[in-house]
């Protein structure tokens, strides 16, 4: 990249930032609607129904429904039909829409890069981990950030690790050089990119499948959930299992809309809420799961599995990743997360 090319990608993405806090600043200011009966909350998803999301979106929706008895109900519109990656985390500042549950690797575009730390590759080794880190002090602490912005965070949604898919066979870490690969809008998964010798491409979920199909991106990188629903394997012939990151979410609600329901309200929401988090929770690896056999069975791409070498040559190649990334990410919450994962998975460490 150009310093010119790099410049203006920076400032880009200082005004995209900027914009974001305005957004937040208009939302604490602006006067709230009267709350309708029945209440009716709009959830918006950017990924197909039958996955982990999109079954706990409805999990959500069913439970609120029946509990509230018809007093609150919940409209779940998936697959980007009401709004695009960033335009939905803009229409929920606004109040336009009540519930979302970004990717992590997409709140950097509010200008909060801490939960970027799930990005990176190889630092959660073991599930525990995971489950220690979004339960816990951490993920409340990164949960808490979101206020400033105007946004409360009530929970975090797991889906599973990612996998990487091409159209060339992908072994090591150089098969991808000179290719062109999608990311989520992550100065993390920018840098592990960058790290591969390829070129990262951030674009909204909505877009990857014509980008794929158009030869635009060579390569990009999802739970086998999200490959699967999205029928990606129609414009890739690979997939490698590097399991070299995660993909999770965090439920979110407009905050002034939130602290504005009546209590009870809240605590059936919460309640609900938690339900369909284990659901999501219990579900998301079996998903997966079921994807891979799929794949595998029907022969919908060629899956290559990595010997013990060819593992270690992608976490040995991504490594810098780690320390580059504390540039924008807290040290310390690195550090919190890297000891977290060394009590669980003490022999890699
Ligand atoms: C999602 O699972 O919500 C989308 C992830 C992506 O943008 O790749």
């Amino acid at each position: 990249m150009t310093f010119v090319s790099s410049r203006l990608k920076h400032s880009l993405s200082q005004f995209s930032t900027s914009l974001a806090c305005v957004i937040a600043c208009i939302s604490f200011l602006a006067p709230l609607p009267a709350l309708a009966s029945p209440l009716v909350l709009k959830f918006s998803h950017v990924v197909a129904e039958e996955t982990p999301k999109g079954q706990a979106a409805l999990e959500f929706k069913r439970l609120v429904e029946s509990r509230s008895k018809g007093k609150v109900k919940v409209e779940v519109y998936p697959e980007s039909v009401l709004y695009k990656d960033k335009e939905e985390l803009e229409a929920l500042q606004l109040g336009a829409v009540h519930i979302l549950a970004p990717s992590l690797a997409k709140f950097g575009q509010l200008g909060i890069r801490d939960f970027e730390v799930f990005d990176i590759p190889y630092l959660f080794t073991n599930p525990q981990t995971l489950s220690e880190v979004v339960n816990g002090e951490i993920g409340r602490g990164l949960l808490n950030q979101l206020g400033e912005r105007g946004i409360k965070g009530l929970a975090f949604w797991d889906n599973g690790p990612k996998v990487i898919s091409s159209n060339n066979p992908v072994r090591l870490p150089s098969d991808l050089k000179g290719k062109r690969f999608r990311i989520q809008p992550s100065r993390t998964l920018e840098a592990q990119v960058e790290e591969l010798g390829a070129t990262p491409i951030a674009m909204p979920f909505s877009e990857v499948y014509e980008a794929l199909e158009s030869g635009f991106v060579d390569s990009t990188e999802n739970p086998p959930s999200n490959f699967y629903s999205r029928k990606m394997y129609k414009v890739q012939r690979y997939l490698t299992v590097t399991n070299h990151g995660h993909l999770g979410y965090a439920v979110i609600v407009n905050k002034k809309f939130w602290e504005n329901l009546p209590r009870d309200t809240r605590e059936l929401l919460e309640a609900c809420l938690k339900a369909s988090t284990v659901k999501n929770n219990e579900i998301s690896a079996k998903m997966n799961q079921d994807a891979m056999n799929e794949i595998r069975k029907r022969k919908l791409a060629q899956v290559i599995d990595l010997t013990p070498e060819q593992l270690m040559a992608w976490k040995t190649k991504l490594q810098p990743v780690r320390r580059k990334s504390e540039t924008w990410i807290d040290e310390d919450l690195i550090e919190k997360v890297r000891r977290t994962d060394a009590r669980h998975s003490p022999s890699l460490k």
